[in-house]
């Protein structure tokens, strides 16, 4: 019997392995395991048998069940795990697909521009700091010595915010007022960059908007002169566009500095020839600057004795303009995807 028992047994495993489905397990689970099962037949005629016989043939009948149920549970793990990687794979979503047809978005170039003028100026030392896009009137205007009446107000068209008393809001004009926000929050020495969006009741045109960007910069320290300021200014210039393009300092008129002056590259797009984009007179103002008026540094608590600096405020979309040949300020703002992802 013991014999048989182990034929049984035999055949048993090599059905079991056959299985190639988990349905096809359990059909063969009850074939050689359940009611009808040869070891189950087996197991009614022990008791036909000697007691000798029949202790070691049912102690091999149970080992042999025993080894049947473990290779049995063992193949079903193997089935289950193969049958959860085929589910895995079937529900597996391919997106290299959604990548490659869909286009990846990118900053905007007045982003990209004030980016690369912070790295610039933050490589030469300067730090970069921010100021509120609604302001106070002390902060645009008095403390940067435009006091209500001066006529230099009329220089900014102003946009006013009725938030009504007990001070006069505006959105402000120029990123200048951030200088103020600076020198009264910072001791000196000072070697900051402020950018930021500025408003003003201007009409949109080939280099004007009503909302526009602007980069200030500030120095303030002992002995700061002109030559530092220019010096600035020229490092800039190449470092920004290059060395072939030339600049100019142009005698102005700023309250907040003296003296002043108007810093213009020749224009890139007509080479100096003239075009709409420069007014036709080959040049195009980039900003202002100058040294800080005593009055101002005053007006932040720093005594002129002891203090000096210059400041410069420029025209962020202007520079990118010029920098990638653009001829129309306004191309920037009107969002065709068309133009914009040429940058
Ligand atoms: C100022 O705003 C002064 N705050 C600049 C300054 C700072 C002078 C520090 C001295 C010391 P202005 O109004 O000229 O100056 O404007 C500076 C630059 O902003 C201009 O040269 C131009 O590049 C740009 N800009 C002015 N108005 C517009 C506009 N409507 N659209 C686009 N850019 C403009």
């Amino acid at each position: 019997m013991i014999d048989e028992i182990e034929r049984i047994g035999l055949e048993a495993r090599g059905r079991i392995a056959a299985a190639a489905t988990l349905d096809a397990l359990r059909a063969v689970e009850s074939e050689v395991l359940g009611k009808k099962a040869p070891l189950t037949l087996l197991r009614r005629r022990l008791g036909a048998l000697d007691p000798e016989e029949r202790r070691r043939a049912g102690q091999v009948l149970n080992e042999t069940r025993d080894a049947l149920v473990a290779t049995l549970a063992a193949h079903r793990a193997e089935l289950e795990a193969a049958a959860r990687r085929a589910r895995l794979e079937a529900e597996r979503l391919d997106l290299t697909e959604t990548l490659q047809t869909r286009s990846r978005g990118h900053l905007h170039l007045v982003t990209q521009t004030t980016d690369h003028l912070q790295d610039l100026f933050v490589g030469m030392g300067f730090t970069v700091a921010e100021g509120p896009e609604i302001e106070s009137d002390w902060h645009n205007f008095e403390a940067l010595n435009i006091p209500a009446d001066h006529p230099a107000r009329g220089m900014w068209d102003t946009l006013y915010v009725d938030v009504g008393e007990p001070e006069t809001v505006l959105l402000r004009t120029h990123t200048s007022p951030v200088q103020i926000r600076v020198m009264t929050t910072q001791p000196p020495p000072i070697y900051a960059v402020m950018p930021g969006r500025v408003y003003r009741r201007d009409t949109a045109d080939a280099s004007h908007m009503p909302v526009f960007h602007q980069i200030e910069g500030l120095a303030v320290d002992r002995g700061i002169s002109f030559a530092d300021l220019a010096g600035t200014l020229e490092a800039f210039t190449t470092a920004f566009f290059g060395g072939a393009i030339h600049s100019r300092l142009r005698p102005s008129y700023f309250p907040f500095t003296e003296p002043s002056a108007e810093y213009d590259i020749n224009c890139l797009l007509c080479e100096g020839g003239g075009c709409r984009t420069c007014g036709q007179t080959g040049w195009l103002e980039l900003g202002g600057c100058g040294m800080v008026h005593p009055e101002v540094l005053g007006n932040c608590g720093l005594d002129p004795e002891e203090w000096s600096g210059f400041a410069f405020g420029f025209g962020i979309d202007r520079l990118a303009l010029m920098k990638h040949g653009i001829d129309d300020i306004r191309e920037l703002f009107t969002n065709d995807v068309r133009f914009l992802e040429q940058f």
